[in-house]
């Protein structure tokens, strides 16, 4: 199928000459919100300021396989499809792409997009090849797309500096919008992943954000080892049973190298498992007195 018009406008595009048609037709500035679906807070707040801050939005929904290591969770990761595309037709977007793997992938696909030095850290050492499948996806969703401005989340911080340096250095022309993360009332950053939380996960998950509010009063309250601080928040992550620590970083904010000393702003973020959900979470912390 390549295109259906819904109601109120929305086109959905299954097809990439499909897609590149639409987007042809598009007033411009396009606005682009690349998403794997199971849509949720974070992704309409993209969403919204998409639609805030340009004439036409496009959004893609993909569950990139390339991006998944072959022990983590791309058959089980939560999809719906059908309440993905109720969702964009309320916020009024213009067109969404749905592509199946194959039209993304077809067999003898061969190029890979690899950005060095800063995804051998953090999530990269923990899930080696994710940053190659998304900056060739994104790489790849930037071309079909064609969008004047794409727009990401800062809770995946480390993915944002990686696509902000792909699309600097193979001199990319849309602008890279990262926008801050959304948080339930008690915290928790909201994550598609956390609808596999059962209740008691759901309050252990809440470890995270406690661990980086204590980084901040730390640091508020004149910490500056980076040490001392980590070891703070490893130690309130280990009293909660169901939590298991993947890593905890306080690093700079552009090159992801670990600090020592809080001279300067620092990227505090973590991976931490509960039970079978890995979550991560992350906050800047003020490098300032
Ligand atoms: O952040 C995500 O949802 C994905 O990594 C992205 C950017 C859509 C690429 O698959």
């Amino acid at each position: 199928m390549g295109q259906s018009l819904l109601n109120e406008g929305m086109k959905v595009a299954r097809t990439i000459p499909t897609m590149k048609e639409i987007r042809g037709e598009l007033p411009e500035p396009v606005g682009f919100v690349p998403t794997m679906g199971y849509l949720h807070e974070g992704h309409l707040s993209l969403v919204r300021r998409a639609r805030g801050e340009n004439r036409s939005v496009a959004v893609s929904i993909f569950v990139n396989p390339t991006q998944f290591g072959p022990q983590e969770d791309f058959e089980t990761y939560p999809r719906d499809a059908e309440r993905d595309l109720t969702l964009l037709r309320q916020e009024g977007i213009d067109v969404v792409f749905v592509p199946e793997a194959e039209e993304m992938y077809p067999a003898d696909f061969n190029s890979w997009i690899v950005v060095e030095g800063m995804t051998e850290m953090l999530e990269g050492a923990s899930r080696p090849g994710h940053f190659r499948g998304v900056a060739t996806v994104v790489a790849k969703l930037l071309n079909i797309v064609q969008p004047n401005r794409a727009y990401f989340g800062r809770k995946d911080a480390q993915q944002a500096l990686v696509i902000e340096k792909m699309v600097n250095d193979l001199n990319m022309s849309p602008e890279i919008i990262v926008a801050p993360t959304v948080r339930e009332p008690d915290g928790l950053a909201v994550s598609s992943r956390n609808v596999r939380l059962d209740p008691e996960e759901r309050q252990a998950a809440l470890v995270l954000w406690k661990s980086l509010s204590l980084a901040q009063q730390l640091r508020s309250g004149g910490e500056r080892s980076a040490d001392r601080i980590r070891q703070q928040m490893i130690a309130l992550i280990e009293g909660e049973p169901r939590a298991r620590i993947d890593y905890v970083s306080i690093a700079d904010p552009e090159s992801l190298r670990e600090l020592d000393e809080i001279d300067r702003p620092a990227l505090v973020s973590l991976a931490v498992r509960i039970g079978k959900t890995r979550l991560i979470d992350n906050v800047i912390l003020d490098g300032a007195s």
